[in-house]
């Protein structure tokens, strides 16, 4: 073995760190762990049956083509039905504005890429996506988090953040923003924050790096325009991709651009994977041309609305008193906020013992904030599961606040 391993590493590699979440997942596998943390979807909701024969037909038509190399920038007829779909956010792309990713975090990863140097400042939501801040981190990004109310980012606190760094001749790389049913906060950005946000974009002459998995997990109310059809100038990037609205594991997403971007990124895509699983891609179209897509898509967001609804209920059932929790109108977590003092990772590790496992929300936050949150996911585990899980944690939040003798 080579002496002095961490000596040789680069630069980049000594800013990666592994993922807590990543960590976390495999405590879910235990089988009698009831899980809310992870951000996977129902196993429930993966159309095996419809894919076994899409599969067989695709090697049937297109064997050879299926499993050979494909362009960087992804399969034709799929980009095609992507474009189609985005015209019902009035989106019209051409396809130069758009390339197949493997999934949103190598989008994250690549526009991290093309975009960062060391020390150049991005943006982010306090919290945010945890796999957003590694990648940014990862290239040396200085990252300032702006916190939320209700209607989405702060805007105010985006304009002061923005102006202080005008006055040190700094203009951050991008802002990261996930504005539908955010990661993990829940909450979506109203029409006006986004317009609000766009402005200062274009005032301070930054992108916007529109992060969107979870758009189309919509239970109820109205949906709020993309960043990008509210500004389809070049301000805004956006990231798709199938992993909540089809499967995690084809991996399989896509980028938004103006075209200058979208080549830079295919580039990109040059070093790190040259394609997107052929075979995957074509299976993905497939699916979407056949109309089983939107069927399964709306079999999702029904039974994510019940899940939601039965953890809702059963929060206000067990929950003592000082708790809170957001009650979002789609995606697949909620962000419950616990009483000041209270400690969401010390709090897991009993939870662990009682058999229920959350991620503690101070992983989301760039300013070790969020000690008192903590991330519940609630597609993954079955409906009794999430019924039990709910019982065990309010079972586990009463022990720490009786301990504290605040009950
Ligand atoms: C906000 C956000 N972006 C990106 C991803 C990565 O998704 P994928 O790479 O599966 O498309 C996730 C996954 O949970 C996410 O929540």
């Amino acid at each position: 073995m080579i002496k002095d391993l961490n000596k040789r590493f680069s630069q980049i590699a000594g800013h990666m760190k592994r993922s807590a979440i990543r960590e976390l997942l495999k405590l879910t596998q235990q089988p009698d762990i009831i899980s809310f943390a992870g951000g996977l979807p129902s196993p429930d909701s993966f159309p095996i049956e419809d894919l076994k024969t899409i599969m067989v037909k695709v090697l049937q038509e297109e064997g050879p083509q299926s499993l050979q190399y494909g362009t960087t920038e992804g399969d034709i007829r799929l980009r095609e039905l992507l474009i189609k779909r985005y015209r019902k956010e009035g989106l019209h792309l051409s396809m130069d504005n758009l390339v197949i990713s493997t999934a949103s975090q190598q989008g994250l990863d690549l526009i991290s890429r093309i975009f960062i140097n060391p020390g150049d400042v991005v943006i982010c939501g306090s919290p945010s996506y945890l796999g957003g801040l590694s990648a940014f981190s990862a290239y040396g990004a200085r990252i300032i988090g702006i916190p939320f109310d209700k209607e989405g980012m702060r805007a105010d606190e985006l304009h002061s953040v923005l102006s202080e760094l005008k006055e040190e001749k700094i203009t951050p790389r991008f802002i990261y923003m996930i504005p539908d049913f955010q990661n993990p906060a829940g909450i979506t950005a109203t029409e006006t924050r986004r317009r609000e946000i766009l402005e200062l974009a274009h005032t301070f002459d930054v992108l916007i790096l529109e992060d969107s998995p979870y758009r189309e997990v919509r239970f109820e109310g109205d949906p709020q325009p993309m960043m990008q059809t509210l500004d389809p100038s070049g301000q805004v990037i956006t990231l798709g991709t199938f992993s909540k609205i089809f499967v995690p594991g084809f991996r399989i997403g896509w980028v938004v651009a103006h075209k200058d971007i979208v080549e830079k990124f295919v580039m990109a895509k040059q070093t790190a994977d040259l394609c997107t699983p052929t075979f995957l891609q074509k299976v993905a179209a497939e699916y979407l041309a056949s109309g089983h897509f939107e069927k399964n898509l709306k079999k999702i967001v029904d039974s994510y609305r019940e899940k939601r609804d039965l953890m809702i209920e059963g929060f206000r059932e067990y929950m003592p008193e000082g708790v809170t929790w957001t009650e979002p109108e789609g995606g697949l977590f909620l962000f419950m906020t616990l009483p000041s003092w209270m400690n969401a990772e010390k709090l897991l590790r009993k939870a662990l013992i009682h058999k229920v496992a959350f991620v503690a929300g101070n992983v989301f936050f760039s300013d070790n904030g969020g000690k008192n949150t903590i991330r519940i996911n609630f597609s993954y585990a079955s409906k009794e599961e999430n019924k039990e899980g709910v019982i065990r944690l309010a079972e586990v939040i009463r022990e720490e606040m009786k301990e504290n003798n605040t009950l």
